[in-house]
């Protein structure tokens, strides 16, 4: 089982749809994937169409004590969108109860370990923020992913998440860094062009791998998501498609 978490504390970069696009590209290649939403503002659960009310979610997870017979597999849910974990709007806010106890933070990592012989992937949705939620991840990982749109700072942003994924490597030695993958690309606007040119440069200087692949802007995605469907059944021949196709080609490359 290879875990894959997508990472980046900035919001809107694209990292719940390159989740969501890495899960169906990588079923339709018959890989049983599982879906884990560490995203309070449960994005992926509600695309998806996963249950936050009358089903196990992971705050009943992290809020389970000794007499609670639950377990990780009773999270999973068979939603219309695929496996997955649901995360529940009631995390917002109290993340920092959950850091207060550093054990806490290995807790995503062990339950992991039940359903080793169960999937070929887990893929972790991330907050946009670097805190228990993403680090509960990164423990639990052998890759990241960090989608980035080309903004002015981007590439200066990525320092603060490089730190992160470092200082997790202490707990997690196997963490890898797969790439940066630039998303919602335009080539008629000139600063998309700049970044995607210097984006490989940066790789090198500050240390981190770039894929080749770019995910084209494409309203596609839009549409999907708000429909509630999967990308690649609604939209086969869509470029985004196509996009997360390849990047998922070049991941299976690395892992
Ligand atoms: N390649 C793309 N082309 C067009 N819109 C996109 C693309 N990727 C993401 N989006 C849209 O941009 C918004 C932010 O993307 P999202 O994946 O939710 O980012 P994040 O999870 O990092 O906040 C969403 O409305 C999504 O549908
Ligand atoms: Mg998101």
């Amino acid at each position: 089982m290879t875990v894959i978490t997508i990472a980046n504390q900035k919001g809107g970069v694209g990292k719940t749809t390159t989740a969501l696009c890495i899960a169906e590209q990588l079923q339709k290649k018959k890989k049983r994937v599982l879906l884990i939403d560490m995203d309070p503002q449960c994005n992926a659960t509600t695309t998806y169409q996963a249950q936050i009310e009358d089903e196990y979610t992971m705050y009943d997870y992290l809020n389970r004590s000794k007499e609670d017979t639950f377990t990780f597999r009773d999270m999973i849910q068979h939603a219309p969108g695929g496996d997955i974990v649901a995360n529940d709007y009631k995390l917002a806010g109290v993340e920092a109860q959950y850091a207060a106890d550093w054990d806490n933070v290995f807790v995503i990592k062990h339950a992991l370990e039940e359903i080793t012989d169960d999937y070929d992937f887990v893929i972790f949705d991330t907050p946009p923020t670097l805190g228990f939620y993403m680090k509960s991840a990164l423990i639990a990982s052998d890759g990241v992913i960090i989608p980035i749109k080309a903004e002015k700072y981007a590439v200066d942003g990525l320092g603060n998440i490089l730190d992160s994924i470092e200082r997790s490597k202490e707990f997690n030695p196997r963490l890898q860094v797969y790439g940066v993958v630039l998303t919602v690309f335009d080539k008629r606007n000139g600063l998309d062009v700049e970044i995607e040119r210097i984006l490989p440069e940066s790789g090198e200087q500050i240390g981190f791998p770039v894929f080749k692949t770019v995910i084209r802007v494409c309203q596609q995605i839009k549409d999907a998501q708000n429909g509630q469907q999967r990308l690649i059944d609604a939209y086969p021949k869509a470029r985004a498609t196509e996009d997360y196709r390849k990047l998922v080609n070049e991941i299976l490359r690395k892992v």
